[in-house]
């Protein structure tokens, strides 16, 4: 009878512990709240281990009765945390999840894509054409001095040769180079003696001209070849080569004699017009020929002022229009609008 009593009383505390337990587990609102409750409830000072604690009360026979109900509810707390760690897991996810979460119906942000400038890439074909044939690339200063710019390049002060290229002067002795020539005399400066010297020079440029097929600042290529023996025949070869990888198979060059302070001789290079085949267009002007460069055999001056001795090497040089090659071989009309930034006519380059 006692025992009934006993039972009944240890039932109800064990069922009390129960709906406490899950009261306090429900009430946590993170993990780290879950960690103490777990603690308070099946700790080692905990409320179960409490109940337990009257185990020693009993009577023999009551004792495995009491150990299967304190377990039962062990497990049903152990279940219930459980239950309660999935679900705050299950939050942290959605939460991430949420935080993370694109439209993926809006319409991206497009990246707007360049292209490159026609003076780039007339540049670039150019380059490669000469590279191909065994030049390399060499490149200096847009301001520049005097000396350089005209003195090396036997264009002394005062002659009346520099009236060919209106300068911008900075100072009486700095100025923006009028041409690339006077690479040829620092590449020479830089190896002599050494030979066979072959570079080519590609480069912004400053005349004070402006109309549509002049700009202010514009580009052009040097060449230059140093060895011993080099011909006429040895420049109209490299530039017949040039015109027929440039302008196609069929080009056919002319020259014809000009006059250069830095060259003896100097010669005016036409290509064959690319557009009516030599017939005559407007393109041509109706001659069938296309000027597109100066060129001639590097002066003995300007051998002997940079380290070359004229009397064991020879050379020839020319300088070729960045900007006119990529007109020409783009069709524009108009010089300056390579240089006004307009998006329109760059996105045809696309
Ligand atoms: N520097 C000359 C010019 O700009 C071109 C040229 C270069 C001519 C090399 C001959 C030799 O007009």
């Amino acid at each position: 009878m006692s025992n009934l009593v006993t039972r009944e009383k240890l039932t109800r505390q064990v069922e009390l512990m129960g709906e406490d337990a899950a009261q306090l587990i429900a009430q946590t609102r993170h993990s780290k709240e879950l960690g103490e409750v777990r603690i308070k409830l099946l700790g080692r000072s905990g409320s179960l281990n409490n109940l337990l604690k009257e185990m020693g009360q009993l009577a023999a026979e009551d004792r495995p009765w009491y150990g299967e109900l304190c377990n039962r509810l062990r497990e049903e707390v152990t279940r219930l945390l459980a239950a309660q760690e999935e679900e705050f897991t299950q939050r942290e996810k959605e939460s991430t999840l949420l935080a993370e979460k694109i439209d993926l119906t809006l319409p991206g942000q497009m990246r707007a894509r360049g292209s490159w400038h026609p003076v780039s890439l007339a540049q670039e074909q150019m380059e490669s054409i000469f590279l191909g044939i065994g030049f390399s690339i060499v490149t200096g200063p847009e301001v520049e001095t005097d000396y350089y710019n005209f003195q090396a390049m036997n264009i002394p002060k005062d002659h009346p040769a520099r009236e060919m290229q209106d300068t911008f002067y900075l100072t009486d002795d700095l100025l923006l180079r009028t041409h690339t020539s006077p690479m040829q005399a620092r590449t020479m400066e830089r190896f002599a003696p050494q030979i066979p010297l072959k570079v080519i020079v590609p480069g912004k440029t400053y005349r004070r001209d402006e109309d549509a097929t002049h700009t202010p600042m514009f580009h052009q290529i040097e060449g230059l070849y140093v060895d011993r023996d080099v011909s006429l025949a040895h420049l109209k070869g490299v530039l017949l080569h040039f015109a027929r990888e440039m302008f196609g198979r069929e080009r056919e060059i002319r020259l014809r004699p000009s006059f250069f302070p830095f060259t003896e001789p100097s010669v005016e290079v036409d290509i064959s017009c690319f557009h009516c085949g030599g017939t005559g267009c407007r393109l041509c002007k109706q001659t069938g020929w296309i000027e597109i460069l100066g060129a001639g055999m590097v002066h003995p001056h300007v051998l002997q002022g940079s380290g070359y001795d004229p009397e064991e090497v020879n050379g020839f040089a020319f300088g070729l229009g960045i900007d006119r090659v990529a007109m020409l071989k783009f069709g524009l009309d108009d010089l300056r609008a390579l240089f006004t930034n307009d998006v329109r006519l760059l996105k045809t380059f696309h």
